[in-house]
């Protein structure tokens, strides 16, 4: 069988709306192998969502995407998915369906793409190459894309950081969290969200953690997203005071992210969880290494 393990996300980072991510050491598993006839499902892991086992699968159609984008016949096929990437959480669920779909469709028809081709293909199947890129290469990747294409450069990550996620009982659709957003910005908000998301690149590739703060403040999405996140701003205060050099809304939300050095993070995890357990929706912290190989594909 084919298995292929694919990284959770972080998307926006802040100001890189749309554009900037990295990914985690948090993975959704898929093994896929041809049958003779049929379409087989098998979800290991149940979350609260129902996953189709019928054509409607994200996993399915994104194999039958890149079937149809080669002009080939999908063969039958039985997909086992085990997903620990919580969905729809702002920690790139779809993402990496998308994702394990292409690379497992590649590697049944004999790898005949290149790994940048999928990448594109991801990008144009998502909308936005935030999640896609880091599945991909893993790490941090800056993107940006157009009807012609998308293009990206990845980062390598300071291995001293450490991200704690804040995953809480409620989901926030992509959909919902996109329709809160305005349709345009003043320049004195694309100035501000211009100079922290170059800031963010270069305070990270320097490692001058004493910028992340004001480096990951954000006019784009986040004011206007903390309404469907309560007690968003609380626990990014919370989270400054416990020591994190940095947090935002991860993706679409609902995961909140706080960005903190090893060795400030037993202090920060055990004060965390305590303030986390005196709030309403079940928050979880999980404190994550960044993952730094993006997807993997092997035969078993
Ligand atoms: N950049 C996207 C957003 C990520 O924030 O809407 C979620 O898919």
């Amino acid at each position: 069988m084919i298995h292929i393990r694919i990284p959770a996300t972080s998307a926006n980072m802040g100001p890189g709306f749309d554009s900037i991510g990295i990914a985690v050491e948090l993975y959704n598993h898929i093994w896929v192998e041809e049958i003779p006839e049929g379409l087989m499902i098998e979800v290991k892991r149940k979350q609260e969502i129902e996953v189709p086992k019928d054509e409607t699968n994200l996993i399915y159609q994104t194999m039958k995407y890149f079937y149809d984008q080669k002009g080939l016949k999908m063969p039958c096929v039985r997909i086992v998915q085990e997903d620990f990437i919580p969905m729809i959480r702002g920690l790139g669920s779809s993402a990496a369906c998308i994702v394990g779909g292409l690379f497992a469709a590649n590697a049944l028809a004999g790898n005949i793409a290149e790994k940048e081709e999928l990448a594109q293909m991801a990008a144009k199947l998502e909308g936005h190459p935030d999640n896609s890129n880091p599945a991909i290469f893993g790490s941090m990747v800056v993107g940006a894309q157009d009807d012609n294409g998308m293009k990206h450069v990845r980062l390598e990550l300071p291995n001293d950081l450490l991200f704690a996620t804040m995953v809480p009982n409620f989901p926030v659709s992509t959909h919902d969290s996109r329709r809160v957003l305005p349709d345009a910005y003043s320049r004195g908000d694309m100035v501000f969200n211009a100079s922290r998301a170059a800031l963010l690149v270069a305070s990270m590739m320097t490692g001058k953690y004493e910028n992340f703060d004001m480096s990951m403040e954000d006019r784009v999405h986040q004011p206007y997203r903390a309404q469907l996140i309560p007690g968003m701003h609380e626990i990014f205060a919370h989270a400054k005071e416990f020591g994190a050099v940095a947090s935002y809304l991860s993706g679409a939300g609902s995961t909140l992210m706080a960005m903190v050095t090893k060795d400030k993070a037993e202090a920060f995890e055990s004060k965390m969880s305590e303030y986390l357990g005196t709030l309403e929706h079940g928050w979880k912290l999980s404190l994550l290494q960044a993952d730094m190989q993006g997807v993997l594909v092997e035969t078993e």
